[in-house]
């Protein structure tokens, strides 16, 4: 084991980060070489700084200026040269303070400085590389992203235990309790949830929000150890009341030592930038000290610094300086109504329908909503769709085709569920 290795897994003997560790988030660290060194001389190297890769002249980096006049807004050192590995500072404070501000549920418990990465898919991963390994099991709702089982399974060969989604009308809090008892193995068990969810749109209420936070108390207190990772890509856009409308993450981060709550989340769907890829990776637990927040961000350091080494400095300062913008919110807000609109029609249009091939099921946030197929297969009905009348869905499963309302114009729901469901009808 690399000293620096064990030096951070020293500092983390006896927490909860320490049971949960896989043998990959053992054996990392950030080494001392050219990115520490650099960042060390950045502040001391006051007459010349010879360090780092990149091309300077008088201080400031060099560029070609076709590139340079694309982004006035920005000065070349906002653009051009590479971001820490750990992401632009001032982007990580004022992100925490975003995350504090939407989930006041959060009270006093403390929580890491959220670490960049080049998108939610790579936070989730890079969880996956620190704590999943060979004989844990994840534990998935059945309807999930289909990227989850990729990262863990075919990646880290992680096996992935899933209960039903549903349970009547609502999120199936007892499916869930269920699955995390049996998955259970020498007291260690990964949790995802996914809230508002791809691909059913939905979002737990209050009373299922709680009842989560009741579960996955029992089931630390009767001393399961448990990482629970929230992917809040879709936060923010809840359509109806009633909705619990914060991250899980700001109940779980303070509930128990036995729980190590991770949210990924980023300005991919929130501040609609998808191909910016600037997300975040922040971890909260009840027993965790600012020493081993600071060693396990320096094993996520070490997983970037192996895998994508740092994220694009140019997107980081553009939600940067946007989140500093005090227009920002109203325009957030417009955008959200629009989907929201969206999502009324279609709850209207889909009030009046009935039929015996497909219903829809629970829906009140996010992007998407879903059918459940009462008869033929999901791939049977998109491909119909598609080739009969040039309609693009998704089958998720046998079982259950996704609509991203998202991406359909308010004007063309009505022509599009009249075409799903005759195209249903007629399988
Ligand atoms: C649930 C969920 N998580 C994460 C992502 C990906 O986020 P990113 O593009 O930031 O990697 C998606 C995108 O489709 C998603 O649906």
């Amino acid at each position: 084991m690399n000293a620096l290795a064990n030096e951070l897994n020293s500092a983390l003997a006896g927490s909860i980060a320490d049971v949960l560790l896989s043998g990959l988030g053992r054996r990392l660290y950030f080494p001392k070489g050219i990115v520490a060194q650099s960042a060390e001389a950045k502040k001391g190297a006051t007459r010349a700084n010879a360090t780092i890769g990149i091309a300077t002249k008088a201080g400031t980096p060099l560029f070609l200026p076709t590139i340079r006049s694309l982004v006035p807004g920005l000065d070349p050192d906002e653009i051009f040269p590479y971001a820490p590995t750990q992401g632009v500072e001032k982007l990580r404070e004022l992100w925490k303070k975003e995350i504090i501000r939407k989930n006041p549920d959060l009270g006093d418990a403390r929580f890491s400085l959220p670490l960049v990465v080049p998108g939610l898919t790579c936070g989730i991963s890079t969880l996956a590389d620190l704590f999943a390994d060979k004989g844990d099991t994840l534990v998935l709702p059945d309807l999930h992203w289909d990227n989850y089982p990729l990262i863990f399974e075919t990646r880290r060969e992680t096996a992935v235990a899933t209960f039903p989604f549903y349970a009547g009308g609502g999120f199936n809090v007892e499916g869930m309790r269920e699955t995390l008892s049996r998955a259970s193995r020498a007291g260690k068990v990964i949790l995802l949830l996914n809230f508002p969810n791809n691909p059913t749109g939905y979002s737990p209420t209050i009373d299922e929000a709680a009842a989560i936070v009741s579960a996955l108390r029992d089931f630390a207190s009767r001393g399961n150890r448990c990482l629970v990772i929230t992917d809040d890509a879709y936060f923010g856009l809840y359509y109806e009341q009633k909705i619990y409308e914060q991250s899980l993450f700001a109940r779980l981060c303070g509930l128990h030592e036995n729980i190590l709550a991770a949210k990924v989340d980023g300005s991919t769907k929130e501040d609609l930038t998808w191909g910016f890829r600037t997300g975040f990776i922040t971890l909260g637990s009840k027993g965790l000290t600012e020493a081993h927040y600071e060693a396990l961000t320096r094993k996520l350091m070490g997983a970037l610094r192996s895998t994508i080494s740092n994220s694009s400095m140019l997107a980081q300062n553009l939600i940067l300086r946007s989140l500093e913008d005090p227009q920002r919110l109203a325009q957030k807000a417009e955008a959200a109504k629009l989907l929201r609109e969206r999502y009324d029609r279609a709850k209207s249009i889909l009030s009046r329908r009935k039929s015996t091939a497909i219903e829809p099921m629970p829906f009140n946030s996010g992007y998407f909503m879903s059918f459940r197929l009462l008869r033929g297969k999901a791939e049977d009905l998109r491909k119909a769709l598609l080739t009969g009348s040039g309609v693009g869905t998704i089958a998720i499963n046998d079982g259950c085709l996704r609509v991203a309302l998202s991406s359909v114009d308010v004007e063309k729901l009505e022509e599009l569920y009249d075409l799903i469901y005759s195209t249903a009808e007629k399988m």
